[in-house]
């Protein structure tokens, strides 16, 4: 169950119409290291995660990339508000790469691929981010850019915290080689 809070997790307050920069950060809506993929990854990994820690480490980042697609849907409508049809086509954002799709997903139903899954999932959003800002020199979208970036590097953080605890708790400590001792118990 969720329950709703009417604000945005970081505020967005962009004075500048921008179509091409919201055309390059659409992909983090839904595109391949987009927060859609990722806030339905780590809810959806939730059921196969046998251990409750886990299981609250992904609601809690599942829910707060629900707050980033927020963000990133705030921020594209408001680069892309009052313009004309003529302005939208100049700039490109009529014929926009749309590269939303489920199979961003990723969801295996093993706790050691799922967890480093997730690892590489957040190095490749904070890696978007880096590639945004490099392209972006509005300091109103950029502001928020850096907050979800931080973002990504705490919960890359927060999933190695995740992977190791996964692996403490299979007795498992010297698993050097992320396997799953419940499959591969000779190993
Ligand atoms: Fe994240």
């Amino acid at each position: 169950m969720f329950v709703y809070e009417k604000k945005l997790q970081y505020p967005v307050k962009i004075k500048t119409p921008n179509p091409k920069l919201a055309a390059i950060i659409i992909s983090q809506y839904g595109g391949p290291d987009g927060e859609l993929g990722a806030s339905l990854r780590y809810l959806s990994q939730r059921y196969s995660m046998p251990y409750p820690e886990l299981k609250g480490l992904l609601t809690d980042i599942g829910t707060e990339e629900l707050g980033h697609l927020e963000m990133i849907g705030t921020i594209v409508h408001q680069l892309t508000k009052n313009l004309t049809e003529d302005q939208i086509k100049t700039a490109g954002f009529d014929s926009y790469f749309v590269d939303h799709t489920a199979a961003s997903m990723q969801v295996k139903g093993d706790l050691i691929a799922d967890l480093t899954e997730d690892l590489a999932a957040e190095q490749k959003a904070r890696v978007t981010y880096d590639n945004i800002l490099r392209l972006s020199d509005d300091p109103d979208v950029n502001d928020v850019i850096k907050f979800l970036r931080e973002r990504e590097i705490v919960h890359f953080q927060r999933f190695g915290e995740g992977l190791q605890l996964a692996k403490d708790k299979m007795n498992a400590k010297n698993n050097i080689y992320f396997y799953n001792p419940s499959f591969d118990p000779s190993v």
